[in-house]
């Protein structure tokens, strides 16, 4: 497939998928949801690439949100098949066992930020702009934003992003827990790739398991959670990537993993 909407460039393990429509602020139509599931499946059987960086192209927007000229006419049903092929492509994000980090570098409003939230971690511009506007359009988030807040931020917040459709400052994203990290603009990508950096030079098996385990504990009991905790801290004593890591604490040096 040849891409138009968007970018996916490989470095260092790391694939950097850029929305790439400046011009009208990367804002998500269905040819540009195709792309990003498309790449998506490369990268989710793709063993060179380790985490992915989710960006929006230009200096003004992540992304502006879904493509409103392609929402304006539509009806019940078709609306409710476009919300569910946005959420099978977020999720396709959410599962694809490999961190991402979505580098908000200006306005992610709408599935914009809904993109954002489907990442496993944010880090933000200080001039980035994040909110859900969809309820002055007369409808409401539909690319999993309504669950993904209220899982990461909680009830509160999700509620008054969702019923004020107001546009939230970086710094105040941060106060709530939305977004990890924030940096002056012109440290955004260093900062970014730096957290990347740190995370792959964890265990890899021991990262995927903590992410597993933290997104099945969200959908159950903590009781029930943390059986999982154990088993899945039981898997993490059976690998190699274990016993490296504590030799090399006891030896006093850098463990070198091997994801396994
Ligand atoms: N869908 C389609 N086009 C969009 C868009 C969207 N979500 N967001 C921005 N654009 C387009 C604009 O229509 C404009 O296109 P044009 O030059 O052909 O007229 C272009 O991107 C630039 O946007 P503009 O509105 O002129 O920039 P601005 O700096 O004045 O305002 C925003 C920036 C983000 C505040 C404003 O574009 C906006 O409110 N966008 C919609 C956000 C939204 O409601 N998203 C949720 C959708 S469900």
């Amino acid at each position: 497939m040849t891409y138009e909407n968007i970018r996916l460039e490989r470095a260092e393990g790391v694939a950097t998928l850029t929305v790439d429509r400046p011009k009208k602020l990367n804002a998500l139509n269905h040819q540009t949801l195709t792309e990003l599931a498309h790449a998506l499946d490369l990268l989710l059987v793709d063993e060179e690439v380790r985490g992915v960086i989710v960006t929006g192209a230009g200096d003004k927007a992540f992304v502006a949100g879904a493509d409103i000229n392609e929402l304006a006419e539509m009806r019940a049903m078709e609306a409710k098949d476009k919300a569910r092929f946005g959420q099978s492509v977020f999720a396709r994000l959410e599962h694809l066992g490999k961190p991402s980090i979505a580098m908000v570098n200006g306005f992610a409003l709408g599935g914009g930020c809904e993109l954002a939230l489907a990442c496993t971690l944010r880090t933000a511009s200080t001039t980035a702009k994040l909110g859900l506007p969809e309820v002055s359009l007369g409808i409401i988030p539909g690319y999993g934003g309504t669950q993904r807040l209220a899982r990461i931020a909680g009830p509160g917040i999700a509620r008054e992003w969702v019923l004020t459709g107001e546009m939230f400052s970086a710094d105040e994203a941060h106060r709530v827990g939305v977004v990890n990290r924030v940096f002056p603009p012109e440290k955004l990508a260093a900062g970014t790739r730096e957290l990347m950096t740190t995370i792959l030079s964890r265990s890899p098996v021991a990262v995927r398991l903590g992410m597993e385990t933290i997104a099945r504990g969200l959908n159950m009991s903590q009781q029930e959670g943390e059986v999982i905790e154990s088993d899945m801290f039981g898997l993490a004593s059976t690998t190699a990537d274990m016993r490296e890591g504590m030799a090399a604490f006891l030896e006093k040096r850098k463990p070198k993993f091997e994801g396994r």
